[in-house]
Formats: C-alpha cells, sequence, structure tokens
C-alpha cells in the first residue's frame, strides 16, 4: 500500500471540506445519532455476562417471559452513549433461530435515532429501501415510542427510533434491569463508526443506495491499490450522513494471491453483514489495559518499525501527542495521521466463535480518518490470524 496515495486522499477530501460535503448531501433523513445496535445470539444470558465482564457494559434493560414476550429474550446493556441489546429466540420455530442458525451470532439491526420515525420510514420507502417494518406506536406508563425499519446489505436492518416522548428505561414493554453484579465500564462512549462487508462487485451498489435511499455521501474511498499487503485485498468507501454523526463504511473483497479478509467473513457469516464496530473512548490507554485485563482479545502488534517510524509519520501532530509510544507499542495500540490530526486505534479478533465480527476501539485527536495509514499493518496482523484458521 502507497502511503502517498493514502495521505492524498486524504488531504484531497479535506481541503474540499468534510461540511461543504455534508451541505450537498439532502437531509430528507435527519439522524440524530446510533439508538442501538441489535445482535441476535444463541444465548443472550451468556452473551450479556462476557459484555458486562470484558467490556464493562452495565445491566439496563430486560424483556422475556416474566415482562410477557412468549418467543424472545432481550437483554439491553448500556455503556455512556452505546446500547447494545442482545436477543435469543425461546423456541427453534422463529426468524431469531432462522438468523443464528445461518449467520451464528451477529448485528440484526443497526437503530438509528431520528425525531419522526414515520417520516423515516415514509422518506426511505419512497426512494426503494425494503420495509423490514411499518411504523409502529409502542407504549407503556412511560410514554410511547415509535420505530420502522427498513433492510439494508445482507439480512441487516435500519430500525427508525423516534422516542422523544419516552421516559421508560429503554423501550415500552421492557423493564428495568438490576443486576447484583457490576463490573466498572472501560471508558468506551459512544459508537464512532460501523462497518459493512458486502459481497463481490457490490459495494458500489450499496454507496449508490446509501446515496440514494438515505441520503448519505461517499466521503472517503479506498481502492485495492490502496488497502493491499503482499496477498490479500480490499475496497471500502466511507459513507456519512448529512450532519456527520452516522459513518458507514462499505467493505468489499478484491482478488490478491490469498483469499482476502472480506471473503473469509462472508464464507463464515453467509452473506453480508456488519463486520466492525469502532467505539470511541477519551483515553485508549486506559480502556485497553482494562479490556486487556478482562480478558478481550487484540490482533497482535505490529513489529518495532511499525513503532520507529510513527514521529515521521506523525510530523506536526507528534508536538500534540501525549502518548508514550512504548506504552503504544506494549498495548499493541496503532496510530495514525491526517491533516488535522492524529487518532489511536486497535483491533480485538472476533468475538464469537465464526471469524465474522470484531471491535475497534478508537480515540480521535483530530483527525477525521478510518486510518488508511494502519491498513497494511492491520491487515497483516488479521493474516496471521487466517493463517492460523487455514482460511487465507
Ligand atoms: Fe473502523
Amino acid at each position: 500500500m502507497s502511503e502517498e496515495i493514502n495521505k492524498s486522499k486524504v488531504v484531497s477530501n479535506v481541503e474540499y471540506g468534510l461540511e461543504k460535503i455534508f451541505e450537498e448531501a439532502q437531509d430528507f433523513l435527519p439522524l440524530l445519532g446510533t439508538d442501538y445496535v441489535e445482535f441476535y445470539v444463541g444465548n443472550a444470558k451468556q452473551s450479556a455476562h462476557y459484555y458486562k465482564t470484558a467490556f464493562g457494559f452495565q445491566s439496563y434493560a430486560y424483556a422475556g417471559l416474566e415482562t410477557g414476550l412468549k418467543d424472545r429474550v432481550c437483554y439491553v446493556l448500556k455503556q455512556d452513549k452505546i446500547r447494545l441489546v442482545l436477543t435469543t429466540a425461546l423456541k427453534s420455530d422463529s426468524p431469531i433461530g432462522e438468523h443464528v442458525k445461518k449467520h451464528g451470532d451477529g448485528v440484526k439491526v443497526i437503530a438509528l435515532w431520528v425525531d419522526d420515525a414515520k417520516k423515516s420510514w415514509e422518506e426511505t420507502t419512497k426512494r426503494g429501501a425494503k420495509s423490514f417494518m411499518e411504523p409502529t406506536v409502542e407504549k407503556d406508563e412511560h410514554g410511547e415510542v415509535v420505530r420502522a425499519g427498513i433492510y439494508t446489505y445482507g439480512e441487516t436492518v435500519h430500525m427508525f427510533v423516534e422516542r422523544k416522548n419516552y421516559n421508560g428505561p429503554f423501550l415500552p414493554g421492557f423493564q428495568k434491569w438490576e443486576s447484583d453484579y457490576n463490573p466498572t465500564p472501560t471508558g468506551l462512549k459512544f459508537v464512532d463508526h460501523m462497518v459493512g462487508n458486502v459481497g463481490w462487485g457490490e459495494m458500489n451498489t450499496w454507496v449508490k443506495w446509501y446515496e440514494d435511499v438515505m441520503g448519505f455521501v461517499n466521503f472517503l474511498s479506498f481502492d485495492d491499490k490502496q488497502i493491499h499487503t503482499e496477498y490479500s485485498a480490499l475496497m471500502s468507501k466511507v459513507m456519512s450522513n448529512g450532519n456527520g454523526r452516522i459513518k458507514f463504511p462499505i467493505n468489499e473483497p478484491a482478488e490478491g494471491k490469498k483469499r482476502s479478509q472480506i471473503e473469509e467473513y462472508l464464507d463464515f457469516y453467509e452473506g453480508p453483514g456488519a463486520q466492525h464496530i469502532a467505539v470511541a473512548t477519551d483515553d485508549i490507554i486506559a480502556t485497553v489495559k482494562q479490556l486487556r485485563a478482562r480478558g478481550v482479545e487484540f490482533l497482535s502488534a505490529p513489529p518495532q518499525t511499525y513503532y520507529d517510524e510513527i514521529p515521521g509519520r506523525l510530523g506536526n501532530h507528534m508536538s500534540i501527542m501525549k502518548e508514550d509510544i512504548n506504552e503504544l507499542m506494549s498495548l499493541g495500540i496503532l496510530v495514525d495521521a491526517d491533516e488535522e490530526g492524529y487518532l489511536l486505534q486497535i483491533f480485538t479478533k472476533p468475538v464469537e466463535d465464526r471469524p465474522t465480527l470484531f471491535y475497534e476501539i478508537i480515540q480521535r485527536m483530530g483527525a477525521k480518518g478510518f486510518g488508511a495509514g494502519n491498513f497494511k499493518a492491520l491487515f497483516e496482523s488479521i493474516e496471521r490470524e487466517q493463517e492460523k484458521r487455514g482460511t487465507l
């Protein structure tokens, strides 16, 4: 991968002005943020324990047999602005169970917080979105929530959530989940971006879908000449909504000497789906120390030469960098920079047995990019894991 190409790509977009690009987006779909991410999993009770123990999520809300649900159980966990919902079917005859059978544990819903769920559904379905759920009003003693949903890539869904008339714990029908087991948070703040993997030749189809159906803009692109190692390659385009709060990079595999990590994902997820969730922290060193101590497994660190090159790569930004490079190296944290600042990031191994979904922990110190300068080091690390799995 050529560093100059990556840099020039980032520079050209920064010069053009991200705000200007956003202004050009037709904001018929104003999004306030990520509302929740719902996973369909084989055993929500045990997954919830993992997210509490390993990632420091807090018990937040619950729905299941005790609250009147007959077919499923849902545990909601919270850390700062991040809400995760873990859902398991209680019977075999269930679309949730079918989803888990086909895909393994994975993201079903990327829910978006909106002011008007009905309008969001109307604007997107009239532009070609396939409906998942028509606008539905749900009520309980805490008020009402309106939700509506559309399909995106694969079987993944965007749910629009309007909660301005609700003050309950999560959604109507959920009860507060009080637990005696409350591990401390690890400093995770909010969802920075969520990445989707789509099939061969499908990236531009989904880029167009996000442009046409959701009014997003493509503000960064990386082709396989930029994102490759000696062995494998992929292509990626970053889509952003009008106010820049929601960013969805879309990846597709590319031909290389060996098998692309995106192809491995598609094989094991049995189709397109969410590849990683990037969560922001204000102190990545403290967060990663905590996560490692609690058993979260990260991809192996790049070699010493990677860290030796950091001052050269950061240039002027070195003067504002507070972190000790040796400490970053001992934790395996990666560093990248663009015109506006630098960023620190690290990637977990997949969090389920299938090599599918993983997490990124990111701390932005002014940089708006996605760590393009780290792609090569990152992918070489992923290839070392693929090699072990016999899937490279
Ligand atoms: Fe990322």
